[in-house]
Order: structure tokens, then sequence, then C-alpha cells
């Protein structure tokens, strides 16, 4: 291991220059022992009472990690989320601290101090509670970015619901799929939201799902839109916090295994994957990466720029950077419009410390130039993270320069929906930086990479990145379905206990581990996970089409679009018609994000001997790409076919 602190330490990475963090940033970051990674190491699992410890519960838990009945942290552990967030920092005398800065997408500003929010989440925890809302049932939330979007979450946290979170660029159905899924009964949502200067309606789309799914739903509204209020048969969320306003409800005390919420993401399905998440294990998980890797304190603003719908915004967007008692920035917009310069105009009036992004937005910052964000006083960020993606080294560079002017250490982030919170990185007090790498798993995470056979794959050499022992946000379903306690005796006849993440990686011999992006059928789009088999069933639901074959295609910007080839039933033509339908068939099923960037029409797709479409060959044709050996196609006569719709 290295000692985290020589630049010179770049063995393993020699097309790459090491990084130290800046002196001026270890002398006040949280953590800066590199012994932690031993600590972590000997210790294990008792190691992750130090995230548990950052927490307040109200009864202690028995012991850290129990294997009795799949896996259980924290066990006899009791605690409410709400409380962490909100109630305990109002106790500690930080009443009027800034919780939540709110930027909206006019431009508008609001700020909630954390008795602000106190207020709020107990009136709609009330105002729920009223509504017949009790313990594990799920209220779906499908709202772009406001505070009252963190106010419904914590509010259900409080009275112990489950909270399942809908990005608010999904369509009626994909919603309405969720909310079946769950068994929802109760959907708060809001009458719209800008896009461009003009008003979007989201109301419908909420109407639409609910009228679709087999339970009767109730709805509360927030007015979002300016004019008047929508009519229809709903409670306005206004109302409710008026009804309830003063009301103190209690926080109820979860045990650490009960749930804090559902969220969807893609997997390698037709159908959204559910991956439940848990109260004590990701609370703690997400309330100790905020403390090591983003070095949080109460004092510090963060802007974690991720829409609240996704994984990102649950974690560093709300409860890591709530649990610490810090400031948090609420974003609706987007880096544009108006203008290139919102990005920097929030960090210099919220006076941002920490900055968290993805590589998506950098790059689209770097096309538009240095100079913009030059206009802006950028001197009060003290970190730069980002997420969701390889940032690589020309992008890393541009971003330690001119955002963070040369000054600010970056942590590349590697995680997913699944792991609840950061699993790989640097510690930005003890590590140097490798532009393009990640970093190793932090402390007391145990990853590797392996070669197809389960084996550690030798340095160097590429493999699937494996998580070998549990973590604290680990999902549900790993907790429920594992019998780590067998695995764990070390039985040679067993096989070792692993979750496989689906992203190819390689690492150096420093155990700096690079991603090389996702080994099944799942794409990132600007950041955004997509499944591919899920737009595929929507392009296949569209009459005339008799199969779709989608995949991701290398893009400057996005880092990934959407390719999607169709193959028409005899006799139906190629039209431009059916284009049309099949972008409305995926943005109908989906939403917007997942509509095919490309849509090439074709005779057929090209087939293994025993059936299976060949992806790589497709990706390489979406790219530009001459594709390796045809000689295992089925049907080689698309070949010449699909090769010449790239010339054109
Ligand atoms: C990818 C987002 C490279 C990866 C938190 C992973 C990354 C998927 C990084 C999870 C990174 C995330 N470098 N790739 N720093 N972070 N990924 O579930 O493919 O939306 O499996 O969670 O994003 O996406 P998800």
């Amino acid at each position: 291991m290295s000692d985290g602190r020589d630049p010179a330490v770049s063995a393993g990475a020699p097309d790459r220059e090491s990084v130290a963090p800046p002196p001026s940033f270890v002398a006040q970051a949280n953590v800066t022992d590199p012994d932690i990674y031993r600590e972590f190491d000997e210790e294990w699992p008792e190691c992750w009472r130090r995230a548990a410890d950052r927490l307040t519960w109200t009864s202690q838990y028995d012991s850290v990690l129990s294997t009795a009945d799949g896996i259980d942290w924290f066990p006899g552990g009791e605690l409410n989320a709400s409380y962490n967030c909100v109630d305990r920092h109002v106790e500690a005398g930080r009443k009027n601290h800034a919780a939540i800065k709110w930027e909206g997408k006019l431009g508008e500003t609001r700020t909630y101090t954390y008795q602000d929010l106190y207020r709020e989440v107990n009136a709609f925890a009330a105002a729920l509670r009223e509504m017949g809302v009790e313990e594990d049932d799920v209220v779906t939330l499908y709202m772009p970015v406001l505070p009252e979007l963190v106010v419904a979450m914590l509010a259900c946290a409080r009275i112990g619901a489950v909270h399942s979170v809908v990005f608010a660029g999904f369509s009626a159905d994909a919603l309405a799929t969720r909310m079946e899924n769950a068994g929802s009964a109760l959907l708060i949502t809001c009458d719209g939201y800008y896009r461009r200067g003009t008003a979007v309606d989201l109301k419908s789309k909420a109407d639409n799902a609910c009228l679709s799914v087999s339970q009767d739903v109730d709805q509360v509204v927030v007015d979002r839109l300016e004019g008047p209020s929508y009519p229809g048969d709903h409670r306005s969320y206004e109302d409710c916090i008026d009804a309830h306003d003063g009301e103190v409800v209690e926080p109820v005390a979860r045990e650490s295994g009960d749930l804090l919420f559902y969220i969807y993401t893609s997997g390698t399905t037709g159908e959204p994957t559910e991956v439940r998440h848990t109260t004590g294990g990701y609370l703690s998980h997400v309330a100790w990466t905020s403390h090591a890797v983003f070095d949080l304190e109460p004092s510090d603003t963060h802007w974690c720029t991720a829409d609240v719908g996704w994984i990102t915004g649950h974690s560093y967007v709300v409860y890591g950077p709530l649990a610490i008692g810090a400031t948090t920035v609420l974003f609706e917009g987007t880096p544009d419009p108006p203008g290139k310069d919102r990005f920097w105009e929030v960090i210099e009036r919220n006076a941002v410390d920490v900055f968290y992004t993805a590589p998506t937005s950098i790059r689209a910052f770097m096309k538009w130039g240095e100079e913009v964000p030059a206009r802006h006083d950028l001197s009060s960020l003290r970190l730069l993270g980002s997420v969701g993606e390889s940032i690589d080294a020309t992008a890393w560079e541009w971003y330690h320069e001119h955002i963070g002017g040369g000054e600010c250490p970056i942590v590349d982030t590697w995680w997913q929906t699944e792991t609840g919170g950061v699993m790989l990185s640097t510690l930005p007090g003890v590590d140097e930086m490798r532009p393009g790498s990640v970093g190793r798993p932090l402390p007391g995470i145990d990853a590797e990479v392996v070669d197809e056979f389960g084996e550690e794959a030798p340095t160097g050499e590429s493999g699937q990145l494996v998580v070998t022992k549990p973590w604290p946000g680990m999902p549900v379903a790993l907790r429920e379905g594992t019998d780590w306690a067998r695995t764990a005796r070390g039985d040679p006849d067993d096989e070792h206990w692993a979750y496989s993440t689906g992203d190819g990686a390689v690492a150096d011999e420093d155990g700096y581990v690079t991603l090389l992006g996702r080994l099944d059928d799942v794409v990132n789009v600007s950041g955004r996970r997509l499944g591919t088999t899920e737009i595929e069933s929507a392009i296949i639901g569209v009459e005339g089409i008799a199969e779709a074959a989608v995949v991701g295609g290398e893009d400057d910007l996005k880092g990934t679009t959407i390719h999607a080839y169709v193959s028409p039933a005899a006799n139906v033509a190629g039209t431009d018609d059916l284009r049309q339908q099949v972008r409305a068939a995926v943005e109908d099923a989906i939403g917007p994000v997942a509509v095919p960037e490309e849509i090439t029409f074709t005779s057929a797709l090209p087939k293994t001997r025993s059936g299976k479409i060949l992806r790589r060959y497709l990706e390489a044709i979406a790219n530009g790409e001459q594709p390796e050996d045809t000689s295992s196609l089925r049907n080689p006569e698309v070949v010449g076919e699909l090769e010449s719709l790239v010339d054109e």
C-alpha cells in the first residue's frame, strides 16, 4: 500500500502524473492519517462503529454486524433518519443555520434554516398521518428538485413510511410501473416545472399514472408554477402545511434494518430494478462518506448537482449533508440555459465549499471555454468531486485547474444505486490522486478486480469489479439472500461471497482502480443510468417492428448516446413516420432521457448461430469502427447492409 503522500509514487500508472493533496487542504481535513486503511482492515467489521457513531441512535445497537440470519448491520439499534437530519441540529443550537439553499429554475432562491425545515417536516408528517399513512407504507414522490421534495422525504422518514422518489423526467408509464410495483397508494407531486422558460405540465402525467395502476392513489400537489393552482381532486401541499403548522410529530424509532426508501434503477432486464435501502446501514454509510470523502463539516455549503430523483441526489444532496448538519444547495436547473454562467453564479453567490458533479457537465464546461468560470470568484471552493462515469485525464486537469484553481483536491467517487454510498475513491486528506483512476476501495470496503473465473486478476489486467465483503450501505436484497456466515468461516470448499458490480475495471500495483465501463446491458447517458433491454421492449411494442437492439455509442459530450438498430416487420418500410413512432414509444415508456439519438433501420439484426444478437458488432458500427471477426454470424449478409449505413 502506498503511503499516499509521495507524488513520486506513480508506479503502475506510468502515463499519469500523480497529484498530492495540497498541504493547505490536508491541514484542515477530517481524515489525514494514512493508517486508517490498516486500522479499518484489522478492526473489520468493528471499524464501522466510526460510521454509525456519527449518528444519534435512540437505542444503541447490540453489535456492528450480525450474520446469524442474512446480514444485519447494527442489529438491535434504533434511530430515525429525520431526527438525525433535522432535530439534532436544532437541539445542538443551530436552528438558524441554513439547511437548504434552493436555486430555482427561473433564478428564484429560497433558504430553509434547520428550524424552518423542522417546522415544515413536522407539519407535513402530521398531514401524512392524517391521510392515514402508516409505518412501512410506500409514498411515491414525483417532482423536480424543490425543497418540498426534501421535506416530503424527511416527513416520510419521520413517521417510518418508506419513500420512493421517481425522477420527474420519467414518463407516466414509468411512474405507474414503479407505483404498482411498490403498492404505493399516495403520490406527492407538483403541477409542473419550467423548461427553457416555458411551463411543462407534470400533473397530467401523474394523473395518467394514477389511472393506470390497480390500487386507488391519493395525490398531494405542490404549487410550483405561477398562476392559478391546478384544479382537480387532490389535496394541496400548501393546505396540508397550513392545516398542521406548529404541530410536532414524535420521530418514530426505526430498527436499523427497517426500510428508509425504495429507488428504482435500470438493470439487465426489461423492467426497472427495485433497490431498497435501510435506515441504519445506509445512513451510517452516507454520513461517514460525507465526512471522510467529502470532508464535510456543519459549517460547509455542499453542492451536489445531481437530481434528487437519482441515488446521488438521495445520498449526497439530502441524507449525507443533512446528517452532517451542513448546508446543502438544491439546484432545480441545468447548466444552461439561461447563459453559461449559471453554475459559477450559484457557487459564487452561495460561497460553495464542496462541489460534486458529473464528467458530462465538465465536458460541456470545457467546450464553453475557461473564460466562463474565470469571470466568477470561485475561491470559496475547497474540494471537488466527480461521479457517474469515468473522468478522463484531460477533463480532470481542466476541472482541477479552471474550477479548483489548482488548489482543490478532486475525489473521483465510484459507487452505484445498489451500494447506497461511495465505495471507491481517494481520501482527499490522505491519498494522492491519479487522474482517470478513482483510487482504492475506501477503508472498510473490500473490492477487487476478478477474471471470468472469479479469481483476482493480475495487476494491470482487466476484469470485473466485485465487492468481497458486506458494507453498511448494502441494499436489502443482498442482505437477505446472503449466507455470509458460511463463507466468512473460510471453508475452502465454499465459494467466496461477492457482489458483482457489472463494471469492467483494472487495478494498478498500488490498488488504484480505473473503471472501464459496464459489462452488461446498462448504459450511462450523461451520468444517467438506463437499461438497453427496457428501451428495446418499448421499441418492439411499436406496431410494424419485428426486432430491436440498443447499444451505447461513444459521444464527446454525453459520454454515451443511445443507438437503436431496428428491424421492421416484413413489408413494413423504415419511414420517418415509423422513426417518429419509435421515439414516441420510448418517450412514453421511459421518458425523454431514453430516446435514441440515432435510429437505424435494417432488414435484420446480426446474430450468432445460437440466435443471440451480436451487440459488440453493433457497438463497433455505432462508433464507426470496423467490427471484428464476423465469422460467427448466422446471417453475415446483414454485414454489408449495416456497414454501408454507417458510411452514409
Ligand atoms: C458508473 C451512480 C466510472 C458505473 C452513483 C456504475 C462510474 C454506474 C463512476 C452506477 C466513476 C459511477 N467512474 N464510472 N467515478 N461512478 N460510475 O447506479 O458504471 O446511477 O456501475 O449510480 O455508474 O450508476 P448509478
